[in-house]
């Protein structure tokens, strides 16, 4: 059925076309495998991601079927695309996942599937879009039109705390899905700034407190700088008992239970002191502030962080490089 689609026959269904976009899921699992994932990590991707539902289309075979028919049948999806345009990000779109099945790639159906998240991106008024992509890659976005901006790395070291700062997110979940498409790097507006924190602080020793969720930017901490960060939205649509926000007297880090693991979602240093030093004192009070053993991951760090995280024993687990266009 699959094999003789080429990509002046294929049709691009958006989401917002489909009875029920969570269902997209099994092909993004066909695509880029199923792995450990926990129960549900397609609709909290959606939904924590901010998955736009016009912005993003699967490629359907609708030879022979009523249009009707290919929303509601998976079985006939072979490719799809995943675009966001967060608030925090003004004018930005992310093309945050793009995947077609491995017998029919090769044929047009990426690029036709980038064309239609391009139009759609346009005509939504916003001007550039974004995505991260693995290195074997940057080569096929380029011929997409896009550019290479910066490599971006997530580092992993782990938690040698004797207290260790835990969530009430209750059973541990296996893997993260954040692994299979990469989270965007964000800078902080909108969506939830304006919260209060969701108040339970307590001391872990070494002068550092924890606190669950706080804002993305606390409003104490406005001339901190972010050393590294995903996006806003995403750390406002974590549950608030995945959340835990963790603050040294010189730094502050929103991390969230992921599987396993801890996520640094965002980390905020003090300005007016030397940079190299107070990364270092960061990073390790942190891990001082993880229950031993626990793998933390800090996502978006830029070369230098990661040269300096590496010198200190933090593994790179994901390396991606940013690649930008114009709409
Ligand atoms: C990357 C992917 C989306 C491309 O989709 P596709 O439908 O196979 O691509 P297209 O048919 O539109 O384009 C194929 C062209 O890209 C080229 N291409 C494919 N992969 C490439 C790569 N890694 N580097 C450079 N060019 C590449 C092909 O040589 C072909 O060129 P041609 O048209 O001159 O022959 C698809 O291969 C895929 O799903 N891969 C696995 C999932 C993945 O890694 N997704 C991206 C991260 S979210």
């Amino acid at each position: 059925m699959w094999i003789e689609v080429n990509a002046d026959k294929l049709e691009l269904l958006t989401l917002a076309q489909l009875p029920d976009r969570e269902q997209v899921q099994r092909l993004a699992e066909r695509v880029f495998g199923s792995g450990d994932r926990p129960r549900g990590w397609f609709a909290r991707k959606l939904q924590r991601e901010c998955i736009d539902n016009d912005m993003s289309f699967v490629a359907a075979d609708t030879r022979g079927v009523p249009l009707q028919t290919a929303c509601e049948d998976p079985q006939g999806w072979y490719g799809m695309v995943l675009v966001n345009a967060p608030p925090s990000r003004p004018g930005m779109a992310h093309c945050v996942t793009l995947g077609v099945l491995r017998h029919l790639q090769g044929r047009g159906v990426g690029a036709r599937l980038m064309d239609a998240a391009v139009t759609q991106a346009r005509r939504a008024g916003l001007r550039r879009m974004q995505a991260l992509v693995e290195p074997a890659l940057v080569a096929y976005y380029q011929s997409l039109g896009f550019t290479s901006q910066r490599v971006v790395r997530t580092m992993l070291a782990f938690g040698r705390g004797s207290t260790g700062a835990t969530t009430n997110g209750g059973p541990e979940r296996a893997s993260p899905e954040y692994q299979a498409s990469g989270p965007t790097p964000a800078a902080s507006q909108g969506l939830g700034d304006t919260a209060s924190p969701e108040t339970d602080a307590r001391g872990l020793g070494n002068g550092v407190d924890s606190a669950k969720g706080e804002p993305w930017s606390p409003d104490d901490l406005v001339h901190h700088v972010e050393l590294c960060g995903w996006l806003a939205e995403a750390w406002e649509r974590t549950p608030p008992d995945d959340r835990l926000t963790l603050r040294g007297p010189l730094w502050c880090a929103h991390t969230s239970r992921e599987g396993k693991s801890r996520l640094v979602h965002r980390l905020l240093v003090a300005r007016d002191v030397d940079r190299a030093k107070v990364q270092v004192t960061a990073t390790e009070e942190l891990l001082d502030a993880v229950a031993a053993g626990e793998p933390v991951l800090m996502y978006g760090c830029d070369a230098k962080l990661a040269q300096s995280l590496s010198t200190r024993g933090w593994a790179t687990v994901q390396t991606g490089t940013e690649v930008e266009r114009d709409l």
